[in-house]
């Protein structure tokens, strides 16, 4: 294993504050084959040193004026990255056992006996430098593995997210092929969680579940999905139950995604007042389900149907604050206003899939 150690790109720095040595250590290493070798006899230079030189190994005798082998090694100790492993010899006649144990508590990872001898100190250096390669290595091989995971985990996420992007197509696709409404309430949910203040994890959920709010459409006939015109009290009982199919289509599922795009196809269709589809009151809503129901209220005020023409942004700002506490969260919808201020026509944008989950 040894042998495999590329003397010629080692670096090593020698700390003493006898030249004599330095000399003798430096003599020696150079006949072992070291070339990088930096050497100091003042150890205020020490910290300085290191830094610039990066070395590989640290050879520290420890009596020395000024500072002594345990302050410069606690200099050293403060500046080498934790996960890399840099070892410090301490070079020393005084091997009593108190200052060995304070040695090694303090980081030193091997001794070399003054006077040295060639053979022991090219031993001792070798074969922490063997362990220092092998530290590496296993360094390297986690943070390639820790790449891949990372790489992975993003496909992962990038397959899924484009599984529901298209889920949302499809249960779009019959009335409005492209899913221009799902987009653009995605995007208005988004901004309105965003101002609402919710951790952005939170706030990526949003943006990527509220597109699903009407999935539960799939599940409903042509003459329901297709109609032009106002519905009869009998379709609209069928109509409302998009939500609950909805709810069906994404539920038993432990991912969290789904989790909240299941609240929401179930609940955005509730009223504060609790007097919505499913007679839920105030905060039984989930919030992220309290949300998208002003967004998609919003977009349905602002975009004509066969029905009806779009509201101006001003009525449908008035109608929002005249719904606040009764269909909507009073603090949400007041929220809503301020995004209506803050964004203008830019809330009605369309915004598509690509745009949103880019
Ligand atoms: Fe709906």
């Amino acid at each position: 294993m040894m042998q495999d150690l590329d003397l010629s790109t080692i670096k090593l720095l020698l700390i003493d504050d006898e030249a004599h040595c330095t000399k003798l250590m430096e003599a020696f290493l150079r006949q072992a084959g070291f070339s990088h070798l930096t050497m100091t006899n003042d150890s205020r230079q020490a910290l300085e040193l290191y830094k610039k030189v990066k070395p590989d190994l640290v050879a520290l005798d420890m009596r020395m004026p000024h500072m002594d082998g345990f302050e410069v090694m606690r200099q050293l100790r403060e500046v080498i990255p934790a996960e890399d492993y840099v070892p410090i010899l301490i070079v020393t006649g005084e091997l009593d056992a108190p200052t060995k144990h304070k040695a090694l508590a303090d980081g030193a990872n091997d001794f070399i006996n003054k006077p040295v001898d060639a053979m022991e100190v090219v031993l001792r250096i070798k074969n922490q430098l063997e362990t220092r390669r092998l530290h590496q290595q296993v360094r390297m091989h986690n943070q390639h593995l820790e790449a891949q995971v990372r790489l992975r985990t993003k496909v992962v996420e990038q397959t899924q997210l484009d599984l529901l992007n298209r889920l949302v197509l499809a249960s779009e696709y019959r009335h409005d092929e492209k899913g221009a409404h799902a987009w653009r309430v995605g995007r208005v949910a988004m901004l309105l969680a965003e101002l609402k203040g919710l951790p952005p994890e939170q706030v990526d959920m949003i943006k990527k579940t509220a597109p699903l709010h009407d999935v539960g459409k799939i599940g409903l006939l042509d003459s329901i999905i297709l109609k032009e015109g106002v519905y009869t009290p009998a379709e609209w009982e069928v109509m409302k139950t998009h939500t609950k199919i909805g709810s069906k289509l994404l539920a038993d599922s432990r991912s969290p995604l789904l989790m909240m795009a299941r609240e929401i196809a179930l609940t955005h269709h509730e009223r504060w007042d609790g007097t919505g589809y499913h007679r839920l009151k105030d905060v039984q809503t989930p919030l992220a389900g309290r949300i998208v129901s002003l967004a998609d209220a919003f977009d349905v005020m602002t975009h004509a149907c066969s029905y009806k023409a779009p509201l101006t942004l001003a009525q449908a700002r008035a109608e929002i604050e005249r719904n606040a506490g009764t269909q909507f969260d009073p603090e949400l919808s007041a929220l809503f206003l301020t995004l209506i201020d803050r964004e203008g026509e830019n809330l009605l944008a369309d915004s598509t899939a690509v745009q949103l989950f880019a």
